[in-house]
């Protein structure tokens, strides 16, 4: 990325579930990024970037113009106790907004508050082939995992999902409870 970005990253508020909705529906109709079948409604929307703001973050890109263009936000890897430490992550911008380092920058934001509050692990998941996000993830320092093959049935097809991690946040034993 070169030059000055026109953009700031700020934490969401319950306001942003309309922008956040927009932004998702598209890739929830049109493709198999997300497994959802159903867009979320905005009140939905608001009620997951509450949940996720609670214990993990939900993080927004605004637009000079104050337009919301993509927004990035963690929550937890799996329910069970000893999981607590690992996040699952995920970024979306609008259709218009990919390509110039908003996922980048939301996603770099994004990893910094979850090492802030003691998480310590980060996974992606995304169905393949999504060469900017397998690209985000690896240029980020995520490593593949592995690959869950034929997972997902969607738009008529059986779709791969592959899995990439990465370690945030301190290092010290035992870690201290996220917070
Ligand atoms: C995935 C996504 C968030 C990436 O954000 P982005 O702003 O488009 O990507 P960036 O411009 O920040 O680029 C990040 C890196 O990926 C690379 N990249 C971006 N788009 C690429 C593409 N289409 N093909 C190959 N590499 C690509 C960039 O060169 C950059 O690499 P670098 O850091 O080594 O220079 C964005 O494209 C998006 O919202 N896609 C649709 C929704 C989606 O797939 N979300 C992820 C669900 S798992």
């Amino acid at each position: 990325m070169t030059g000055a970005t026109t953009w700031k990253i700020r934490d969401a508020t319950g306001d942003d579930g309309d922008a956040c909705a927009a932004i998702y529906a598209p890739y929830v109709t049109d493709t198999a990024v997300t497994f959802e079948l159903e867009p979320p409604t905005a009140e939905e929307m608001a009620a997951r970037i509450a949940k996720a703001s609670a214990t993990h973050a939900w993080l927004v890109l605004v637009e000079a113009d104050g337009t919301v263009a993509g927004y990035a936000y963690g929550g937890p890897f799996a329910p069970r106790a000893a999981y607590r430490w690992a996040c699952e992550t995920s970024v979306y911008l609008g259709e218009t907004r990919t390509g110039a380092g908003r996922g980048r920058a939301l996603y770099v934001a994004l990893l910094d508050r979850l090492a802030a509050r003691g998480y310590r692990t980060v996974l992606g998941g995304m169905t393949l082939p999504n060469p900017a996000s397998e690209a985000l993830h690896r240029s980020l320092g995520f490593e593949p995992t592995g690959v869950h093959r034929r997972i997902g049935y969607k738009h008529g097809a059986w779709h791969d999902v592959g899995w990439t991690q990465r370690d945030i946040g301190p290092t010290d034993d035992p870690p201290a409870e996220p917070r």
